[in-house]
Parts: C-alpha cells; structure tokens; sequence
C-alpha cells in the first residue's frame, strides 16, 4: 500500500510527491568490504525519483519499532522490466552503526518500510563534460548521474563526457568501481594507503586536473565535509561551477524535525540553517558556510 508522506515535505524544487510505503527486497549482496547493495521493488519510487534524491529507509521486516527512524540512502541505480519500465531501485550502503548493520541481516522477500523519493536531486545536466568526486560512500549518488547526464536519448541536452574520481582510505573499500565504467564514466582512483590509484587524497587529483588546464563544465561533489570544503575551494579558485550533496544526520527526512539544519548563505549574505533534506540535499559550493 502506498500514500503520501507528510506535505511538510513537498517544499519547492521537491519534483516529486513522496510515498511511504513497503518495499521488497529482491537482493541484498555485499560488493566491498562493509559495503552491500540492496534492490528494492516499488514501482512508484522507481517511477519517480531522479539522481541525487534519496530514500528513507527502516531496517525492519516485521513490525518491530527499533529502529524508529529511517536511514537516508541516495539512488544508486534503477532496474528496469522489458518495457524499460523502472520496476525497483538499489541503493548501496556501508556499514557503520545499528541502523546499516539491521540492514545487511535482511533477507531476500522481506520488505521494509521505505520513503520517498526526498530532496532535490541534481537537475539538469550542464553544457559540457563533468567531474563527480567522491569520497568514501559518496560515490552512491554517482552512478545514477551519470546514467542520466550522459545518456545520449538526450542529444545536445547530454553530458559529453563524465569523470569520476573516487577516494577511499583502502582498496578493499572501493565499491561499484565496474558500474561506473559501464555506464561510459571514466573512473580514477585514489587510497590514502596507496593500495589503488594515488596514493593521497583524492582532492589532490581533482586540483591536478584543474591545473593542466582540464575545466569540466560543474564539479559535484558528495562525501565527507572537509572533503567537500576542499572540493569547494578548488573550484572557487579555478572559477568552475561546483554542487556538493551534503550527507547530514537525518531523522524525519520530510521537514518536520530540523535535526539535519546546514548553514547555508542567502542572498542578501546572511547565513542561515536550511533544512538539508527539504532544500538540499544538493547545494551550490559557494553558497554552503563551510567554517573553519
Ligand atoms: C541524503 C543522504 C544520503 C545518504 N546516502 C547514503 C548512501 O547512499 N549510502 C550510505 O552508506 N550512506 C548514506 N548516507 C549516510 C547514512 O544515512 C548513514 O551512514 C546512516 O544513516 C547510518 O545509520 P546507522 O544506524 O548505521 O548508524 P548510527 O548508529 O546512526 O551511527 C553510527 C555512527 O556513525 C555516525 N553517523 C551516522 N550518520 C552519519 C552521517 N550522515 N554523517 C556522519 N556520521 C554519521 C554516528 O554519529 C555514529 O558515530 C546518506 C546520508 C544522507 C543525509
Ligand atoms: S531530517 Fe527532519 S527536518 Fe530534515
């Protein structure tokens, strides 16, 4: 069964209405260390969602009430029926505390309570080639992306080419490094050990792109804030457009509880506490107060 989410949650740039309802799992498999992907069947999310929304999800099959609250998960990637059909979504996850770790105990058949799709997402593609950077577990986003970005149904409104580059602090971390080749996104690599790619940060490879004079056209960026700060820093000083997916703490994730605030600059150059997954989870670079 399906209905709509609490309207708190249809603030503007929300292009869709989410629902809450349950949904299946059809798979539920690790793809790295502490890392699974997870395909649930709803067609009505899979329907509508687009990049850079996510989903709330509780780890609970039965009607159990621990965990209360959801966990936000960004779209991964879309399964599709012959017809092309979106019929289930996937979304890939790491394991980190109570919520994740009920996750990866769920079984195929089972079915959660899900809602969405939330926030913004990433709008359309811009006019020339991009770079995602990824830190961590913020590669999620990315795939969906670039599906969409470069899809070549779109004509002269297509990316003409897409980048990722990808830090992690250890190889065995890295997750859906194949996927993104096969969606056509070229992949670099970096581990602060050295185990794959470049040894370092891998905001030292954006930096070393930038100053060979390779300007992509928008950078977004999604993992953790000192590595988004840095991405944002970069780009100022390179003059690119960037868009960071911001990663908060999330309880209701519709708008109601406050508990996942950003303090983001206004127009008038005030800071305020914006509500990141309402009016973000996609923010422009400049206009997030990064501190420090
Ligand atoms: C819009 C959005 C999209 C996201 N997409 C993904 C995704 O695709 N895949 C994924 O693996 N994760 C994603 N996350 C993060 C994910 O929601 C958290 O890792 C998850 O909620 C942790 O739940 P838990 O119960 O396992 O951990 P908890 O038991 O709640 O926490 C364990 C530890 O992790 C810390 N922690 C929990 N959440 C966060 C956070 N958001 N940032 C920093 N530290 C945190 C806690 O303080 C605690 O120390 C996303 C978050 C947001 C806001
Ligand atoms: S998570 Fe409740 S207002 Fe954002």
């Amino acid at each position: 069964m399906t209905h709509d989410v609490a309207a708190a949650g249809n603030g503007p740039g929300r292009p869709n209405n989410p629902v809450h309802c349950r949904a299946t799992i059809v798979q539920n498999v690790p793809i790295a260390r502490d890392t699974y992907r997870i395909r649930l069947a709803e067609t009505a999310i899979a329907g509508s969602i687009r990049p850079g929304q996510f989903i709330m999800v509780r780890p609970v099959a039965g009607e159990e009430n621990d965990p209360l609250l959801g966990r936000p998960l960004a779209l991964y990637d879309l399964a599709r029926d012959a017809s092309r059909t979106p019929v289930a979504f996937d979304l890939v996850y790491l394991v980190i505390g109570r919520g994740t770790a009920a996750l990866a105990r769920c079984q195929p058949g089972e079915s959660l309570p899900v809602w969405g799709p939330l926030g913004n997402g990433f709008g359309p593609a811009p006019d020339g080639p991009v770079i995602f950077v990824a830190g961590g577990i913020g590669q999620t986003p990315f795939l969906a992306l670039g599906r969409e970005w470069l899809d070549p149904d779109r004509g002269d409104r297509a990316c003409p080419s897409a980048t990722i580059l990808y830090g992690v602090r250890t190889a065995d971390l890295l997750a859906g490094v194949e996927d993104f080749r096969g969606a056509g996104i070229e992949v670099e690599l970096a581990t602060d050990d050295g185990s794959a790619g470049h040894p370092g940060f891998v905001t030292d490879l954006l930096a070393r792109r930038l100053e060979r004079g390779e300007i992509p056209a928008r950078i977004v960026a999604c993992g953790p804030p000192a590595m988004l700060a840095a991405v944002a820093r970069i780009a100022e000083q390179h003059g690119v457009d960037c868009a960071v997916s911001l990663e908060n703490h999330m309880a209701c994730g519709f708008g109601a509880c406050f508990s996942c605030v950003a303090p983001i600059r206004q127009p008038d150059g005030t800071v305020d506490l914006r509500r990141v997954c309402v009016e973000g989870p996609v923010f422009s670079a400049r206009s997030v107060a990064w501190g420090g």
